[in-house]
């Protein structure tokens, strides 16, 4: 992210035909629809892309807010969002700088928001804190066994170990909230031409106590 991989990276991705990481959304979302469709209201998408999730979220019947620091991407959010029949709120803005609101979304859902270990659990606690009491985290990304993965089959993810998750990290990260779930492995990825192929995974769910 800005405090690893600039803006004009992500401006000139989301700017080639066809979506980088698919239109279709993250397999940990489609896996926890019933739940998400049930349970959640509103739902806040950090560093959302080409809108793959949070035009699924909407798709859903949530209220859905994508932030994102490319407006490139944010444009194709948009697009998606009327082709699907749907709206989306989205919000150009760093992360690292924006002012997030606090115990207000039922849901927030981060999909390879990957950034250097050193901010890493900074940003983290903005996800806990956004969240309203009983509220989800859903978050996705790649582990440090990626290295591997991306040598050998170009399946994605930053090459930058630093920026990789490991199950202990992200545990402590969300170590105020209640682990749901949390699972690593192999899989085989077909989200458009940047995350195709065999790729080290870890997704996690976690719940903040209601009232
Ligand atoms: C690997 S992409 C993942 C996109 C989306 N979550 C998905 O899975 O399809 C990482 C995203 O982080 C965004 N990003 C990077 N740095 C950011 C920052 N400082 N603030 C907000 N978004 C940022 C990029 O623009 C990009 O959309």
């Amino acid at each position: 992210m800005s405090q690893g991989i600039p803006k004009e990276f992500w401006d000139a991705r989301f700017s080639e035909d066809g979506f980088a990481y698919g239109d279709r959304p993250s397999r940990l979302l489609l896996g926890w629809s019933d739940l998400i469709a049930s349970n959640c209201k509103t739902a806040l998408v950090p560093a959302s892309g080409q809108g793959r999730d949070a035009v699924f979220l909407a798709e859903l019947g949530l209220d859905v807010t994508a932030v994102d620091i490319s407006p490139v991407g944010l444009e194709r959010t948009a697009e998606l969002a009327a082709r699907k029949g749907v709206s989306v709120k989205t919000i150009e803005a760093d992360l690292f700088a924006w002012a997030w609101p606090e115990a207000k979304f039922d849901l927030v859902a981060s999909m390879f928001a990957h950034v250097p270990s050193a901010v890493r659990p900074h940003l983290h606690s903005h996800f806990s804190k956004s969240l309203a009491p009983g509220g989800f985290v859903f978050l996705e990304g790649f582990t440090q066994d990626q290295i591997g993965y991306q040598e050998k089959y170009q399946s994605g993810g930053p090459p930058d170990v630093d920026m990789l998750y490991s199950a202990e990290d992200i545990r402590s990260d969300f170590e105020g909230l209640r682990e749901e779930s949390l699972l690593t492995g192999i899989e085989r990825l077909e989200e458009g031409p940047y995350h195709t192929g065999p790729a080290a995974l870890l997704r996690a769910v976690f719940t903040k106590a209601g009232n």
